[in-house]
């Protein structure tokens, strides 16, 4: 079992805090031409709700040049992209529909599809723009995760089958206590990004927390995300991190 390093933790008084270091970590990101490289740069957005504030101000941002990056999601709910509940929805009315980007540089996950084929359709496109990094797994320059009062990140919940997926880069995940499948990216891919970032607030998210940091051997999904080579970073909210020692 993996122990999170304290220094990737970042504990912010409010949640406006954790917001505003969260949109100027995100901005300095997408500044940087990865390795000075002409190639576009891979970003991949959390779904959920924590990230929509961040991403209204992304969108507000008059500096950020969208036409080379080109946008990903860590998951997505098997609906259809206008649902209440896409992670598309929310990202296209926080952001995506409020900035100049080119449609091809949006990669939506096709949720009203047949969820394995929707899995596969999405890792063929990913293969087929997102450099690989030195372990042979797509590389994405940012990462954006949440974390559910579970413990589940992207959509790799307690006791699914997608936990020990080692092979695919997205897989169709059976969630019997949600009743439902979700699309998500697996470990491999989430651990093969350059820099992964966590955006967690709430008291309902305390004690997931609290058994993430502490790595115990039953400590929930989202501790096994430890990037190989990356920056793994964990901006929580005071209220998220009030049972950490
Ligand atoms: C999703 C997300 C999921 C989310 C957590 C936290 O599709 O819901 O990918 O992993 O990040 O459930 O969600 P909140 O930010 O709404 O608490």
């Amino acid at each position: 079992m993996t122990v999170i390093p304290i220094e990737a933790l970042t504990v912010f008084p409010t949640v406006d805090e954790l917001d505003s270091a969260a949109f100027r970590h995100v901005t300095a990101i997408l500044a940087q031409p990865p390795e000075g490289e002409k190639r576009p740069l891979h970003f991949v957005l959390a779904g959920g709700s924590t990230p929509k504030r961040l991403y209204e101000r992304l969108a507000a941002a008059a500096d950020i040049d969208w036409s080379r990056i080109h946008i990903w999601f860590s998951d997505e709910r098997t609906v259809w992209p206008g649902h209440q509940e896409a992670n598309f929805r929310m990202a296209t009315e926080s952001l995506l529909g409020n900035i100049e980007i080119p449609e091809r540089n949006v990669h939506r996950i096709p949720g009203e599809d047949d969820p394995e084929r929707a899995a596969e359709r999405y890792a063929r496109e990913i293969e087929a723009h997102v450099p690989l990094g030195p372990e042979r797994w797509p590389e994405f320059d940012l990462i954006l995760l949440g974390m559910g009062e579970d413990g589940h990140t992207a959509s790799l919940f307690p006791g699914t089958a997608a936990l020990g997926e080692r092979s695919r880069i997205a897989v169709a995940n059976e969630v019997p206590q949600l009743d439902t499948k979700r699309i998500t990216l697996t470990f491999p891919v989430l651990n093969s990004g350059r820099n992964v970032t966590f955006l967690v607030a709430g008291e309902g998210k305390a004690e997931a927390l609290a058994k993430v940091m502490a790595g115990a051997c039953d400590a929930p999904p989202a501790s096994r995300v430890h990037p190989a080579r990356g920056a793994l970073r964990w901006y929580v909210d005071r209220a998220a991190a009030s049972m950490l020692p």
